[in-house]
């Protein structure tokens, strides 16, 4: 991809405007009939945004957490930013508890952590622009990744996703939707599939129609059908996000990544990872030590608000899934593309 690219062309929606006084969510659980925002003037509506899935997508969360500190931040009075920092941290610790598996957030929230404990008298400012940063270095990351993604990808291929990794799910351009949007203007990519991505349908209400929305088509599959799909030749490579990368290349992400992971081993399809290094978390050895966020088991009992299920029934509602390293034949990031992920390749690229 050249420099020339036309992002601007491919790339129209913002989930998170930050209007300098409250921060403007554009509302992920109304899509895609209802375009609303939500509007927050204090932490803990971002949290509780970030929490009720109003924004959601990994760096989405850790960029909206950022400017959750900024918002908190015109609640105390403080000489400089370690001081600050003392009154803070409740606020910070809110925000860290409102999603588990995520790893943006918590680095979201350490990134502000360090720039305030080093801020004099001007620490709200040392805020405001660390979360600016925040924002626009996913932007730019991504744009980057997509560039990398695509190269991959052998041209006239199609590709299957899962979830929503776009630009609702980021600061803009988005992640695998990044290197698929990349890789549509290419020509590498030439047909796009989404998985519906039950219960929350990330897929069926955002994906689809946010690449309709910058006139690339996509195909919608039901989640049962992606084997099938895999077994006709339709798809060369599965291109998902990441909520967090372990020491060992393990993933976690949306749950059903690691079926179709499987399926994709099995059919000799490819599987391409794509995160920013903020979603890379060295800490956690392997996926075992990952915290599988467990959501409303109502979730599972009905669509759209309507009941599908009796009354009465159990429902086991794992929100997300670790696909392991021995899987993945990319991982993308910003800094560069890891082939066959393990421990030592994981760490020359991202230790340090
Ligand atoms: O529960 P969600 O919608 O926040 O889950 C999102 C995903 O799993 C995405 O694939 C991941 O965060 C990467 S987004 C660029």
């Amino acid at each position: 991809m050249d420099t020339a690219f036309d992002f601007d062309r491919y790339d129209h929606i913002r989930p998170i405007l930050w209007t300098g006084e409250a921060l403007e969510l554009l509302d992920q659980r109304k899509l895609p009939f209802v375009v609303e925002h939500v509007t927050c003037r204090d932490s803990d509506e971002v949290a509780q945004a970030i929490r009720d899935l109003a924004v959601r997508g990994a760096p989405a969360i850790g960029i909206a957490a950022a400017w959750g500190v900024v918002l908190a931040s015109g609640t105390v009075e403080a000489d400089d930013g370690t001081a600050a920092l003392l009154k803070l941290e409740p606020a910070l610790q809110r925000l860290n508890a409102a999603r588990p598996t995520a790893v943006n957030l918590a680095w979201a929230l350490a990134r502000m952590r360090r720039a305030l404990a080093t801020a004099g008298a001007d620490w709200r400012e040392v805020a405001t622009r660390e979360a600016q940063a925040i924002a626009d270095e996913d932007l730019a990351a991504n744009r980057r990744m997509g560039a990398l993604g695509a190269a991959l990808v052998a041209p006239g291929s199609g590709v299957l996703t899962h979830c929503n990794t776009g630009s609702l799910a980021t600061a803009g351009f988005g992640t695998a939707l990044g290197v698929i949007r990349a890789g549509m203007a290419e020509g590498r990519i030439a047909k796009v599939y989404a998985g519906e991505t039950r219960p929350w349908l990330q897929g069926a209400r955002l994906t689809v129609w946010e690449l309709q929305q910058d006139g690339i088509d996509a195909t919608l599959i039901a989640d049962s059908a992606a084997a099938h799909l895999m077994k006709t030749g339709a798809v060369q490579w599965v291109v998902v996000g990441a909520d967090r990368i372990c020491a060992n290349g393990d993933t976690a992400n949306k749950i059903g990544t690691y079926q179709l992971a499987i399926a994709a081993r099995h059919h000799g399809v490819k599987f391409m990872v794509v995160a920013p290094s903020s979603t890379v978390d060295l800490d956690t050895a392997s996926g075992e030590a990952i915290e599988i966020e467990q959501r409303d088991p109502g979730e599972l009992h009905g669509l759209g608000g309507v009941r599908t299920v009796a009354e009465g029934i159990a429902a086991w509602n794992p929100v997300f899934d670790v696909t392991p390293a021995e899987l993945i034949d990319a991982i993308v990031t910003e800094r560069g593309v890891v082939e066959q992920p393990d421990l030592a390749k994981m760490r020359a690229l991202f230790a340090g």
